[in-house]
């Protein structure tokens, strides 16, 4: 029996509907493998919790936190009442920086039962690696002057030790998949990083000869999210990029209520934190029918990384059986409540297991 600590931050609005819902997923693939056992702690952590004590997590929250072997993280957001800028920098950020999360692994892929807003796709699997830590989201940069004489500069850190982890592990994961890694850049646009980031992926690239290897920019590659997704295999992005190509990612599966996300500390040194890519959905919160799937998805990758891969593709398939029979949130166009749907995920689940 193995037995994993789970940090469980629900965070705000349909966070606090979707992770229970994750959760009792976790445990329906617990109770079918017989091998793991999960112990899972709940912290109030959000804006919520911001608006009581001024701040996001306590002073002490990251160690914490560092006690545990993964974060299962909700969603947070209050843009009403709390600053995005504050519960994204002061809880998500934070906990992706000080635990080292400096991957972001983002899969899409055409889900049977789920109609994509392309029209007639050909079945597409792609996963977007994006460096997490550094590039483009910096703290580095200033304002100065006022009126018509402000300015605004922020600069772009890209060192050489964060970009080649972020490409091995794209040529790592091309391995075990069909064995393609395209690399996002904008040599044209942008003089230093990007040649740069160009000269290290040529680099690391040159250890993996039988991986298929190609650079595209950012412009043409987002275009080509949407006109032949299904030629790609494993992206490679720098922060920005790989957050903007991977809303897109979502959006193109049909929903991004579906789409999942995990921050990885490779080294396993810190915990690694699993959330979905969805925000806090202030729009539909408290009304039972946020879409659980992106949160389900979400346990699946955390299954994966750590180590349960067959059970992980079996909760994928559920996710795929629910959508084929039709039980869908309003998102995808049906009327079921979130709990419906999670019941249902769970049942597929059981018959498969
Ligand atoms: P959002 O993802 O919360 O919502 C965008 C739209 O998608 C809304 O119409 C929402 O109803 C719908 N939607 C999202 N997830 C859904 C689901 N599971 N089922 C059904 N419909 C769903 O993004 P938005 O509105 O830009 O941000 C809302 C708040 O969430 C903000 O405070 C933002 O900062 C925060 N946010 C937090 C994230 C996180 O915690 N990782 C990520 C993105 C946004
Ligand atoms: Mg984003």
């Amino acid at each position: 029996m193995n037995q994993f600590d789970i940090a469980v931050i629900p965070g705000d609005g349909i966070g606090k509907e979707v992770v229970p819902a994750a959760i009792q997923v976790l445990e329906t693939a617990a109770q079918i493998h017989g091998g793991i056992k999960w112990n899972f702690t709940s912290f109030p952590w959000s804006c919520e919790y911001y608006l009581e004590h001024g701040r996001m997590m306590p002073v002490d929250g990251i160690n914490t936190l560092k006690q545990f072997d993964q974060i299962f993280l909700g969603a947070v957001g209050m843009p009403q009442l709390v600053p995005d800028h504050i519960s994204l920098w002061e809880l998500l950020v934070k906990i992706r920086r000080e635990c080292e999360q400096s991957i972001n692994v983002r899969p899409a892929k055409l889900l049977r039962g789920l109609t994509s807003p392309l029209k007639d796709p050909i079945p597409f699997d792609f996963v977007v690696v994006r460096e997490n830590s550094e590039g483009e989201y910096s703290q580095i940069g200033g304002l100065m002057h006022s009126d018509d004489d402000e300015i605004a500069i922020q600069n772009a850190v890209f060192t050489k030790k964060q970009t080649v982890k972020a490409m091995n592990f794209a040529f790592e994961l091309a391995k075990m998949r069909r064995k393609a890694v395209t690399s996002a850049t904008k040599s044209n646009g942008i003089v230093y990083s990007m040649p740069f980031w160009d000269k290290t992926f040529q680099k690391v690239g040159a250890a993996y000869e039988d991986i298929q290897q190609n650079s595209v920019h950012i412009d043409a590659l987002c275009a080509f999210f949407v006109m032949k997704p299904h030629q790609f295999d494993v992206i490679v992005a720098s922060n920005l990029f790989g957050d903007i190509l991977t809303d897109l990612g979502g959006a193109i599966m049909g929903s991004i209520g579906i789409a999942p996300s995990a921050n990885l500390n490779v080294e396993r040194k810190y915990p690694s934190m699993f959330e979905p890519v969805h925000g806090s959905a202030p729009d539909i919160a408290g009304q039972g029918i946020a879409n659980p799937m992106g949160q389900i998805w979400t346990a699946k990758e955390m299954l994966d990384f750590l180590g349960y891969d067959e059970i992980g593709s079996l909760v994928l398939g559920a996710i795929e059986d629910t959508l084929v029979s039709g039980v869908n949130t309003r998102d995808l166009g049906g009327t079921a409540t979130t709990l419906e749907v999670t019941e249902e995920v769970i049942k597929n689940i059981l018959k498969k297991g």
